[in-house]
């Protein structure tokens, strides 16, 4: 992957390598998230999509340290502006959530705190970090600035939670994720469990808060519509792993993976209405993934090989990975026959 970077010359804010992360239960441990590796570049919004419980909150908890007993990282390396997160020390990384990396958790915006004024609840934000803030004034202005990055109306400084809509309630969830100026941004599942314009002038928020502040950003979602109109590069997981890593327009124009493939066929479309394809296919107990390719049980592609070796990520394009034996090199016949079937279908 160094070699990626010498090549393009892009900084990578967000390094993570062969990240592992288990929960144990009784029955054995279930492997939320399978030696995956990404980069996010300085300035990008990286879109993580993949159905539920394939590990997209999981990644991001371990991003952050934040993986709660049963949970734990079994390997891996997280590096933040070459600063190596899995090294840090308990104060360390207190200052290093918020500050540098700031995570918007899924369903924030129902655990905002029902007796706390959105005021309050930004300002204990900010003081965990830096400490009593004496000049009030200054801090209303701050807050004042923080809800102009996200559009909120001044008026529901002195509100509760309950006074706003769910849309608001989500932005003031971001006015808290930037309130201590990070350099990388999570935000899981934001534009979920929103009404569908609600969800666009929250995406689009997200998309202005980054222009405004530089932030880089990685936006967690299931909805690949919504997402190809934010994000430059999207990253698919599928049981735990991640199979492809692409610019937009060649997961739209060309998606590689099968998983991929079906993903986008998913979408629906008006202009053109087709019969919904839906993934189906043997989904495999998490504890006990299945030899090889984690996706072969669902790949109308699969064959032998795919049950006896796990494919590695293989670099096809510009910032564009696939993990699927299609795309090995000794095997572009197969990948061609492949593809003519489908076609023809
Ligand atoms: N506390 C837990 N105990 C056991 N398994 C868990 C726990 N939390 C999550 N998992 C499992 O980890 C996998 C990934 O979950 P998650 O990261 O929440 O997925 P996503 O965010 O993509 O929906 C799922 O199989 C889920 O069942
Ligand atoms: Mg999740």
């Amino acid at each position: 992957m160094s070699e990626q970077k010498k090549r393009d010359n892009d900084t990578v804010v967000l390094d993570v390598e062969k990240l592992r992360i288990h929960y144990g239960t009784p029955a054995g441990d279930v492997i939320a998230v399978s030696d995956i590796s990404f980069q996010l570049y300085q300035g990008e919004t990286l879109g993580l999509v993949g159905e539920s419980g394939c590990g997209k909150s999981t990644t991001a908890y371990g991003i952050l340290q934040l993986i709660q007993h049963p949970g734990y990282i079994v390997h891996g390396e997280i590096k933040v502006d070459d600063e190596d997160v899995l090294g840090m020390t308990e104060e360390e990384l207190r200052k290093f959530r918020w500050t540098k990396l700031a995570l918007i958790p899924q369903g924030a915006m129902n655990s905002l705190n029902p007796t706390m004024r959105i005021k309050d609840q930004i300002i204990d934000v900010i003081e965990a970090h830096e400490g009593k803030q004496k000049d009030k004034e200054a801090l209303k202005e701050r807050i004042f600035e923080l809800f102009q990055t996200v559009g909120l109306p001044n008026r529901i400084y002195n509100m509760y939670p309950h006074e706003l809509s769910g849309g608001m309630k989500q932005r003031v969830c971001i006015a808290m994720g930037i309130a201590l100026n990070p350099s990388v941004v999570i935000a899981d599942e934001a534009t979920s469990a929103l009404d569908v314009v609600v969800q666009r002038i929250v995406a689009q928020t997200l998309i202005k808060v980054k222009d405004m502040l530089g932030v880089s950003l990685i936006v967690i979602g299931h909805d690949m519509g919504l997402l190809a109109q934010i994000v430059d590069r999207i990253a698919v997981m599928y049981a735990g792993k991640m199979v492809e890593i692409a610019p937009v327009e060649n997961v739209f124009a060309d998606p590689l993976h099968p998983y991929t493939q079906l993903l986008i066929d998913s979408i629906p479309s008006i202009k053109e209405r087709k019969p919904l394809k839906i993934v189906e296919g043997i989904t495999h107990d998490p504890r006990n993934p299945p030899s090889g390719c984690i996706f072969r049980l669902r790949c109308q592609h699969a064959w032998d090989h795919c049950a006896s070796v796990e494919p590695q990520p293989i670099q096809v394009a510009d910032k564009h990975t696939v993990a699927c034996h299609l795309y090995d090199e000794q095997f572009e016949e197969r990948r061609a026959n492949a593809f003519a079937a489908t076609t023809n279908s």
